[in-house]
């Protein structure tokens, strides 16, 4: 699980987005967190404590005074063993008084009390015009400068009926960058480029051959880098997943508009990892028009042509960044996996070990580099990104 053993401090403060804090709870608790819900006096008035308390399956405190602590001292005792402080919503009061170190009352005390080694987190929440506010801008500058991290805030509707900056980001997104900020960041600022899911290649304009690729993998090392502080471009081809929090995708078809994208941007990017299913082959004959059953019983003969070798192709510019390959052999994997490293001239490829790992969760990966091979043994993809990630950082 990956908040295993992590213990969170979850403050809410006084704002409508509360309504998103229970949900993130639920989401946190099935990451594996303990959650220690804390709340303003403000945020009991947008969601109780009972749900919270439902949710987190912990007592809620809201008051500095709480005699259920046995040294009176709740600002101490509930920082001492936390991993992360993470306080949503947090409105533009509460940012004022962390860029301040107020201390009136439980919540701002905690969080000026703990620890500086336990990180804080903060997701503001606030109407547009409270967010763009000079005075809350300059609190967002002081709460960076001391090291705390914010999260979001997203632009669109708001529950004023405004639109514009300051909306909380969704719980998946606020889980999602919780998890992020206990990974290392080894890729800090590294611009990375990944391809994913198979190829569409049309056989007329509502038939086509493609793969089985789920994208699983691909997704899975896209979020793996982002959350290693790389920027991320995902070049994807049709997939039902959805685009991991923070990387930018650019959806194609076929192999060729793959290609195309890809070769518009290699150049500008410091690592390529090629994880899509190209198709060799595409159609050469592709109809125009929709092909049509005849009386006869006559069926089109389709002819094919290459697809141009998208790894192959950025692994031969003289501007390359450094190339990752995959691949999927039936048989021979030791073997065919070192060969097709040579063959497309790539410092590191990357074997699935079986052939049988699409679209399933699991995954089992054998690397082939100058020195040799590893295996990365049976787990979850996005375990398994996250290692291949951590390997190729150890490589740059
Ligand atoms: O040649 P083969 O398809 O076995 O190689 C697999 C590796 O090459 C994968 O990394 C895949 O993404 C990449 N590839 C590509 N363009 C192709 C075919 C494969 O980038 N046309």
């Amino acid at each position: 699980m990956d908040l295993e053993r992590k213990r969170i401090v979850l403050g809410l403060t006084g704002g409508v987005a509360c309504y998103k804090a229970a949900e993130l709870t639920r989401g946190l608790v099935k990451a594996g967190a303990t959650v220690q819900v804390v709340m303003t006096n403000a945020a009991t008035h947008f969601i109780t404590p009972v749900t919270m308390q439902a949710l987190s399956g912990r007592t809620v405190y809201t008051d500095q005074w709480d005699a259920r602590i046995a040294n009176n001292m709740p600002h101490i005792d509930l920082t001492r063993d936390a991993d992360a402080i993470v306080i949503a919503p947090c409105s533009a009061d509460f940012m004022f008084k962390l860029a301040h170190g107020a201390c009136d009352d439980l919540l701002s005390t905690l969080c000026v009390a703990r620890p500086m080694t336990v990180p804080l987190l903060v997701a503001p929440a606030m109407n547009v015009e409270m967010w763009q506010n000079p005075a809350t801008q300059r609190n967002a500058t002081q709460l960076r400068f001391d090291g705390i991290h914010i999260l979001g805030p997203d632009a669109g509707e708001q529950a004023c009926g405004e639109t514009g900056m300051g909306r909380m980001l969704e719980p998946e997104q606020l889980l999602e960058e919780i998890i992020a900020s206990f990974r290392n960041k080894v890729l800090t600022s590294k611009r990375v480029l990944i391809t994913a899911g198979p190829t569409f290649e049309p056989i007329d304009p509502v038939r086509g051959i493609t793969n089985l690729s789920s994208g699983k993998m691909g997704y899975a090392i896209a979020r793996a880098a982002r959350e290693a502080g790389a920027e991320v471009t995902l070049v994807s081809g049709p997939t039902a997943l959805s685009t991991p929090f923070g990387v930018h995708r650019i959806n194609v078809q076929t192999a060729q508009q793959m290609y195309d994208v890809v070769m518009s941007r290699a150049p500008s990017q410091d690592i390529f990892i090629a994880v899509a299913a190209v198709a060799d082959w595409r159609v050469a004959n592709a109809s125009v028009q929709k092909l049509k059953k005849n009386e006869a019983g006559d069926v089109p003969q389709l002819q094919f042509e290459q697809n141009p070798d998208i790894l192959a192709a950025v692994a031969a510019l003289k501007d390359k960044p450094y190339c990752v390959g995959f691949a999927a052999e039936s048989e021979n994997l030791l073997e065919y996996g070192e060969a097709k490293r040579k063959r497309k001239g790539i410092p590191l490829l990357v074997g699935n070990i079986g052939h049988q790992t699409f679209g399933k969760d699991e995954n089992e990966l054998v690397l082939f580099d100058d020195a040799g091979n590893k295996r990365l043994a049976r787990a979850d993809k996005h375990d398994l990104a996250r290692q291949l990630v951590s390997e190729i950082a150890g490589r740059l």
